[in-house]
């Protein structure tokens, strides 16, 4: 078989068989076929679109290119999540010791941040002594022992993905529905769990940027993972402001330990309750009314918070920063961002607003910058709100000199100011499921 022939299928928008699928894996894999060809081929998938039956095959190619992970020691209470990313989304520090306390098992992969959205990864680390990488028995008997252990994409699971990843990404080849739809599902069917639910964002901080794309990327995503004999739930939620009021890795921290507390904000916590609603409710089979009432009362009699201090102390992490989280390190500079006329906040640039965060230092521009796990922007007002001039909207924290007075700017022009009151849409937009 010749890698050509199938870059010509696909330019002329014919379908490929499972054959010169797992061809395309395992070559390119073992490095056969060179970045060049596999750049033309994404391309020609990216203008002639991949068939329901090719993507699934792709899927798969993708799961079993690598090790996978067997959680049936679990049964049926394995249970994970996925969000496609965004700025603020700290949901899987508040979702997993909520469906943990319950009785949920949840062994997680998740990753770092890069560009303009933050990662889980990164915002664990800033809790002194937690360890993201764990060997295959530690991941184990924690979530055994705990309900949760969260870890970095361990060596060599879905290694295609990671191939094609880096490539898409220097190649304008990632906004392809049935390029992503594998990509997130090849990961989650290798990782093992029986249930998913996925956070399918839209708006200005995601790569979805209307809610009709993400609701067909959902659709395509939740198919192919019932096609692989996994339960599928997704959320379709805006990613039109931040969420929450936090950007930035340890802010984010005492952000989600409020929320455990009950005090979180309205959003996050609708977000962070409907995602461990659909969580408990797949893999426990209960209906969603249930779920939620447990889910609220995780929060409200304090046993989820108490599950994450068991989390973070498993992990090596120093739980007393949970139970006192001023201890966590501030930055030597705070810099007020003020509005510069009255008027309500229509729309924020979310994906500037993350910008701004990295900028400041909590993110990374390129993969080997440092974070500084303190730095990052406490959003005060956010779309819908009344503001008056000289009111402040933001705190900027940093380590870094000089830089506050610049990204405070670029932070004011993400917002837009308008006369009246803009309408405003439900942060869970809807739910996708079987
Ligand atoms: N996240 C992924 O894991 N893969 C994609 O293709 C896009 C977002």
């Amino acid at each position: 078989m010749r890698f050509y022939d199938l870059i010509t299928k696909k330019k002329h928008g014919e379908e490929l068989t499972e054959e010169e699928i797992f061809f395309l894996g395992r070559s390119y894999v073992s490095g056969e076929i060179p970045d060049y060809q596999m750049s033309a081929f994404l391309m020609a998938v990216c203008w002639q679109g991949m068939t329901d039956r090719e993507a699934s095959l792709l899927t798969a190619a993708i799961a079993e290119s690598g090790d996978t992970v067997d959680l049936s020691m679990f049964g049926d209470r394995s249970v994970d999540k996925h969000s496609t990313g965004g700025v603020g989304d700290k949901t899987t520090m508040i979702v997993t010791p909520i469906v943990a306390s319950l009785g949920g098992c949840v062994a997680k992969m998740s990753g770092r941040g890069l560009g303009h959205t933050g990662g889980t990864i990164d915002k664990l680390e800033s809790i002194p002594g937690f360890r993201t990488s764990l060997s295959r028995e530690e991941f184990i008997s924690t979530v055994e022992r705990v309900g949760v252990a969260v870890i970095g994409q361990s060596g060599n699971l879905a290694p295609l993905d990671k191939k094609l990843y880096a490539l898409r990404d220097v190649t304008a080849t990632v906004d392809s529905v049935p390029l992503i739809t594998s990509s997130v599902m090849g990961k989650k069917l290798a990782a093992g769990s029986h249930s998913i639910v996925l956070d399918v964002k839209y708006g200005s901080g995601s790569f979805m940027k209307s809610p009709e794309d993400a609701s067909e990327l959902a659709e395509k995503m939740v198919a192919i993972g019932y096609d692989r004999g996994r339960q599928v739930s997704a959320l379709i939620t805006s990613m039109d402001t931040p969420l929450g009021h936090a950007v930035g890795n340890n802010l984010e921290v005492k952000e989600a330990i409020k929320t455990l507390k009950g005090e979180g904000a309205a959003d996050l916590t609708e977000v962070c309750l409907c995602l461990a609603t659909e969580m408990i409710a797949l893999s426990m089979k209960l209906d969603r009314a249930t779920a939620r009432k447990m889910c609220k009362g995780a929060i409200s009699d304090g046993s989820a918070l108490r599950k994450l201090e068991e989390w973070i102390a498993a992990q090596g992490g120093d739980a007393e920063y949970i139970r006192n989280p001023k201890l966590f390190p501030v930055t030597k500079h705070a810099y007020e961002v003020r509005a510069s006329r009255d008027g309500y906040i229509c729309s924020m640039n979310t994906e500037e607003i993350g910008i701004c965060a990295s900028m400041l230092g909590a993110g990374r521009v390129s993969k080997d910058d440092v974070i500084d796990h303190a730095a990052g922007i406490i959003i005060h007002r956010k779309v819908g709100d009344k503001v008056s001039a000289g009111e402040v909207l933001a705190t900027l924290y940093t380590n870094r000199d000089g830089a506050s007075e610049e990204i405070a700017e670029r932070y004011l022009r993400a917002v837009t100011l308008s006369e009246t009151a803009p309408e405003l849409c439900p942060v869970v937009l809807k739910v996708i499921s079987r």
